[in-house]
């Protein structure tokens, strides 16, 4: 079966704003689904009080707040208790970096890759570094920018408390294979793992428990959500973690690694997400009986395949395009390519093809997108960067086609 993809558009209204308006720039902030846009709409016309407090207002504030909480808990496999939703992906890290770090010292060691973007990578190298601890990067490969794990497990050892790497690189769209390293890891040390997948997640929501990692993040804006970031922490090391919010509320789980408080609004709109994917569940025949993850699991195979049909040709012609150096895999044949394309034009400026291209209405980014090391370790300029063409399952074949026919004059 087929992504229904008329279906898809259908549900997202800012894709009806201007049909010749080609939008990829989605890895920066997708668009947002109708579900979403309707709870916010709700939340803030009706349920605007302090939530859980008995009167009625408050009480479907407090109600709409835990759906959200407790749905994604099921998505992700976790336990209630292993979820913060906190502001963005770079405020939970920053924050994590003060708990995780407060007990590192000299003799202890972390590991941090030259792929991530700066959140999961510069916040724990400076608490390291603040605290004594000994900062190991894992090196890309500087001609496509790939991580071996080969070159990860000799920087293991018994003193490494955490090893951070990413899921997929916001730049280099290549999905790193987390379960396969994080046993890796597991064979060498007793590391901690944590993963950021701010990358992965627009494209495959994942059964967080089966990966093995102690601690996982993404972030709900760029997976056609509110601007929030969901973390997973490890049950068993929430207790041995210094908490960071109040001390007098230091006991809620929801809490504890979220000093900034919850945002009401925009957490109960956490749950409009998984209420579209439930509707795209329905729309393909999915029974509504299934589990979230089972749900998640069926939707995700017509995306990927859908996705694969986008990325395909952008990855060959960019590959074959003689004024380009394209970044990462230069085929989608291993499945593990996402539709984050990233280039280095040869002869021109990244910011040049931008131009070019938003001047034919394509809706394309340049820049290093916060992966300043990655960019530096590929030997690219970051103030002029790579161009980023970063596709969802929203955009479609056509779209695709008007890309490619814009990159033909783009590149001259
Ligand atoms: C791979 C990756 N990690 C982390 C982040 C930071 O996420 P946030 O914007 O929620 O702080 C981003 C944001 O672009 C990203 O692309």
């Amino acid at each position: 079966m087929k992504l229904a993809i008329n279906f898809v558009r259908s549900n997202f209204p800012q894709l009806q704003d201007d049909p010749q308006f080609v939008f990829c720039a989605s890895a920066a902030g997708s668009y947002l689904a109708q579900p979403v846009i309707d709870s916010l709409e709700h939340y803030n016309r009706h349920l605007r009080v302090q939530p859980y407090s008995p009167y009625p207002s408050s009480r479907a504030a407090g109600l709409a707040m835990d759906r959200a909480r407790e749905g994604w808990s099921r998505a992700l496999n976790i336990g209630a208790d292993e979820l913060t939703i906190g502001p963005s992906s770079s405020i939970n890290s920053y924050v994590m970096a003060q708990a995780l770090g407060a007990d590192w010292g000299p003799g202890d060691e972390i590991v941090v890759t030259q792929q991530d973007h700066e959140s999961n990578h510069g916040v724990w190298r400076r608490k390291a570094e603040a605290q004594g601890a000994v900062v190991k990067e894992w090196p890309i490969d500087p001609s496509t920018g790939l991580l071996d794990p080969g070159e990860l497990y000799p920087l293991l050892g018994e003193r490494t408390r955490w090893v951070f790497f990413t899921h997929c690189s916001n730049i280099i769209g290549t999905v790193n294979p987390v379960a396969e390293i994080v046993a890796g890891i597991r064979q060498r040390s007793g590391a901690k793992v944590c993963v950021d997948a701010v990358a992965y997640a627009p494209h495959h929501i994942p059964d967080v428990k089966a990966l093995d990692v102690d601690m996982y993040l993404f972030s709900l804006y760029k997976v056609f959500g509110p601007h929030q970031g969901l973390m997973y922490l490890r049950a068993e090391l929430q207790e041995s973690i210094q908490a960071q919010s109040h001390f007098f509320i230091q006991g809620d789980s929801h809490k504890r690694f979220n000093p900034a408080g919850p945002q009401h609004a925009q957490v109960a709109a956490c749950q409009g997400v998984l209420d579209y994917f439930a509707a795209l569940h329905r729309h393909h025949g999915g029974s509504e009986s299934e589990s979230a993850t089972a749900m998640l699991q069926s939707v995700h195979a017509l995306t990927a395949a859908h996705e694969a049909r986008l990325a395909a040709p952008m990855v060959d012609y960019l590959d074959h395009a003689p004024q380009v150096r394209l970044l990462g895999k230069t085929h989608v044949r291993d499945g593990d390519r996402s539709t984050t394309i990233a280039f280095q034009p040869l002869g021109k400026s990244a910011a040049d093809v931008a131009k070019a291209l938003q001047a034919r209405d394509i809706g394309v980014e340049h820049g290093h997108f916060y992966a300043h090391r990655l960019m530096t370790g590929l030997g690219i300029d970051p103030a002029d960067g790579v161009v980023r063409i970063s596709l969802v399952h929203y955009n479609s074949v056509a779209e695709v086609d008007r890309i490619l026919a814009a990159l033909d004059q783009a590149l001259i």
